[in-house]
């Protein structure tokens, strides 16, 4: 892959915004201090996804475990939030092709279709569990901490299910936990009940925990090469030492993301693949970014209430929206715009008698059209004064994607430092959580004094 970064400088907009193309001297000479800060909080045990690159054992465990099981299951039921799902969704709208559920057992080379619950809406729970058989299904349920309150409803629900149609002996076979290797109220269910348990290293985050056995064994259950996706992450890891930052790929894309939010106000990062495979890729850095770098304190403890709001958006659908608001709304952001090079295309028929302004498209293909709509609409964006990137991937494979999922959390990783934040934390959510907890009653979760959860005060509420 390919970081095409020209169109974040002035000198290739419109000569007023942007990035003064001298002022990169600047990042340039404060990345080696990036650097060792990174190298340094790896040293105590921070920064743990560094080590992704290197799983044989886990690899070939879990490469060993799918194989036996994938035998036997014909539908893999995954149940997380978050970090424990977003990665997964990405991988299978990556790398299997559109509507892998409707296809032909023959179509999936036999390898399960895959369900992914990621919420508790009640609707998305009771249709899946309508349409799946208990007979033929393999839940795989993955939390890190194991007592996240969504995934242990829906566990709770799924188990329920799978006990009734299959009595609770037989329903263990069914089921693997992805969890914390020693710790967590999974984990001692698994030990209790002798449920098959992988482990979520404790050194790597929710959100930087894809390419650990939360997406690894979800993956190689439905066939995608995990060896490849690993092999592509680690060339991403390779690049991210360079000490030069514009030989750096990850260091430079989170440089100037970073400049150009903390320098120029376009706190906005837009991503933007140009591909529908790549949508739910773009949720999962919505996430990444957002929890990650989003932070009311600085390292030191000091408040700071920084962070860019990543928004994801899609080409060429969201010509058709957003993208006004990208080419003359505020100079707050920045579009990144994520581009593949070969896909499986679709020739646009002749037919005769066409008026002209449809006439043109005959002949092309749909993947022509949809990178030249990317490159328009970079070229319109610069044109605008509007600072873009385009990352390059040669294809949609296992490889390429390992790679692009890592550049990413290695840009994140990098940003925490530009942006002085711990990346690696999620503090914000937690009041929120423990006013959950007690609204359902969990002992040692009492309301809040001054909290209350009833916003209205009379008066305060309107409509019908
Ligand atoms: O990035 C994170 O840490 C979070 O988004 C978690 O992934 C999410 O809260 C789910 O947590 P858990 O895997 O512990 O259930």
């Amino acid at each position: 892959m390919r970081l095409s970064y020209g169109r974040m400088f002035a000198d290739k907009l419109d000569g007023q915004h942007g990035i003064s193309r001298p002022r990169l001297a600047d990042l340039v000479q404060r990345f080696p201090a990036v650097l060792a800060e990174v190298e340094g909080r790896r040293q105590q045990g921070e920064y743990g996804f560094y080590g992704l690159g290197d799983q044989g054992e886990v690899v070939r465990g879990i490469r060993k475990f799918a194989d036996g099981v994938g035998q036997a299951y014909d539908h893999v039921l995954v149940l997380g939030i978050g970090g424990s799902a977003l990665g997964m969704k990405t991988l299978l709208s990556a790398l299997k092709p559109p509507a892998w559920n409707e296809l032909s057992d023959e179509a999936r080379e036999y390898f399960p279709r895959i369900t992914i619950l990621e919420n508790v809406d009640p609707a998305s729970i009771a249709a899946a569990l309508q349409r799946i058989d208990p007979r033929r299904v393999f839940v795989n349920v993955i939390s890190k901490s194991g007592g996240t309150a969504e995934t242990a409803a829906q566990y709770l629900v799924v188990r329920a299910w799978l006990d009734q149609a299959l009595g609770p002996d037989a329903a263990v076979r069914h089921l693997a936990f992805t969890t914390d290797p020693t710790k967590g109220p999974l984990r001692e269910l698994a030990t209790r009940e002798g449920i098959a348990a992988l482990a979520v290293p404790p050194e790597v985050g929710g959100r930087f925990s894809v390419l650990t056995p939360v997406g690894l064994l979800p993956a190689a259950l439905i066939g995608i090469d995990i060896e490849r996706l690993i092999q592509g992450a680690r060339r991403a890891l390779d690049e991210a030492t360079r000490p030069e930052l514009t030989k750096n790929p990850a260091g430079l894309y989170s440089a100037l993301l970073w400049a150009a939010d903390a320098w120029l106000g376009a706190r906005v990062h837009v991503m933007m693949p140009y591909t529908d495979r790549l949508r739910d890729f773009a949720a999962w850095f919505v996430q990444l970014w957002a929890e990650s770098l989003g932070k009311r304190s600085d390292r030191r403890g000091q408040p700071i209430f920084s962070g860019p709001t990543p928004l994801p958006a899609v080409g060429a659908t969201d010509q058709h929206s957003q993208v006004q608001l990208f080419m003359e709304g505020p100079f707050d952001k920045v579009v990144t715009m994520v581009r593949v090079d070969e896909m499986e295309d679709v020739r646009i028929p002749h037919r005769g008698g066409l008026p002209e302004e449809l006439a043109y498209l005959q002949g092309h293909t749909l993947g022509e059209l949809l990178n030249a709509e990317q490159e328009a609409t970079a070229a319109a964006l610069s044109r605008m004064g509007r600072m873009n990137a385009t990352i390059e991937l040669p294809r949609l494979d296992a490889e390429v994607i390992g790679e692009l999922i890592m550049f990413m959390q290695l840009a994140t990783g990098f940003a925490g430092v530009w942006y002085g934040v711990n990346p690696f934390d999620q503090p914000g959510v937690e009041l929120g959580k423990r006013l959950t907890f007690a609204a359902m009653g969990r002992p040692g979760f009492s309301r809040e004094g001054s909290i209350t959860l009833d916003p209205s005060l009379p008066g305060d509420l309107v409509g019908s």
